[in-house]
């Protein structure tokens, strides 16, 4: 059934989960963007508002992974004679490394496709917000948008074709999350890689990919951390990050099970057996940035298994 107006929210998201790099992503409770979405009789897609992104973002409606997003979304559906207009309510930090972009680009197709009444499943909206990343950082990664979209842990097996696995998130498994106040764009982060690999890096790499996998699907703890190691990026992008080897000392003195860069950066993230521990590290991690003069914002969550959700007004 179609409606005439739709409010949602898509959470934020930890790409690559330490070794799975552009192939490992999970959503997270909080913090996430808002979308509203409303049908007007002027056909065509209007860019009407946006607020908490002190002007950094696209007003223009071809310009704005949002709008770009729900444009595509609308052509391939042939609905030229559909209007709407847009409001994108940013309240996550842009430049985080938390898929800022992935939750407002979900939040506007999960919208849109609600308002339509569900024309599209989850999974046939994916490739739109693929695109919709590429707009915005300029690569087409899927490890946010799949996890901000399908909710949960969400593996990328392969991208030619797309092809998406969710993955078991185990119960007490929790996300500490602090994001420093620097700025990191994920195009500058995945600029200063290397493109080629030694393959005895790549080994260790695929041998951590594959217990971190096994772990979360058997539960076991120990392995899912003893696996959280990056040998290929990291290295490279912990320069870009203040403070970074000591706050992984810190998470790890305080419980942590793994710790590393939350997709580009310079959020990084624990993982924790139990909430409190997340909180625990959370707040230890902050600690030691404050100390330093770094601001920053901290988060605790679970695993968000529902992705994006219509809220009520
Ligand atoms: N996999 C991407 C990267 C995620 O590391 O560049 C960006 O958030």
């Amino acid at each position: 059934m179609e409606k005439d107006q739709v409010h949602v929210f898509a959470p934020a998201t930890v790409a690559n989960m330490v070794c799975g790099f552009d192939v490992l992503g999970f959503a997270l409770d909080r913090p996430g963007d808002e979308v509203r979405i409303r049908k007007v009789d002027k056909p065509g897609v209007h860019l009407v508002d946006i607020t908490g992104d002190d002007g950094r973002l696209p007003r223009e409606a071809t310009k704005n992974t949002v709008s770009a997003s729900v444009l595509t979304y609308l052509q391939h559906l042939g609905r030229s004679d559909v209007g709407v207009e847009i409001e994108l309510h940013k309240q996550m930090p842009i430049g985080s490394g938390l898929g800022s972009s992935a939750a407002s680009t979900v939040a506007g197709l999960f919208a849109i496709n609600t308002l339509l009444g569900n024309p599209l499943s989850r999974e046939e909206l994916l490739p739109f917000a693929v695109q919709g990343e590429e707009l915005a950082c300029g690569h087409g990664h899927a490890d946010n948008v799949a996890p901000a979209l399908m909710g949960g842990i969400t593996l990328i097996r392969g991208y030619a074709p797309l092809d998406v696995v969710k993955l078991p998130a185990p119960s007490s498994l929790f996300a500490s999350v602090v994001f420093p106040h620097v700025d990191v764009p994920t195009r500058d982060a995945r600029q200063m890689i290397r493109k080629k690999v030694a393959l005895k890096d790549a080994v260790t790499q695929w041998g951590n990919i594959a217990g971190l996998v096994a772990g979360l699907y058997s539960s076991d703890y120990e392995l899912i951390g003893r696996s959280m190691h990056d040998v290929l990026i990291e290295p490279t992008r912990a320069i870009l990050i203040p403070e970074f080897y000591e706050m992984r000392r810190v998470a790890e003195e305080e419980g942590a099970l793994g710790f590393g860069i939350s997709g580009s950066g310079p959020s990084v993230f624990a993982f924790a057996q139990s909430e409190e521990t997340a909180a625990r590290i959370t707040a230890a991690v902050q600690r030691l940035l404050g100390q330093q003069g770094i601001e920053s914002n901290g988060y605790v969550s679970g695993i968000n298994t529902t992705g994006p959700k219509e809220i009520d007004d």
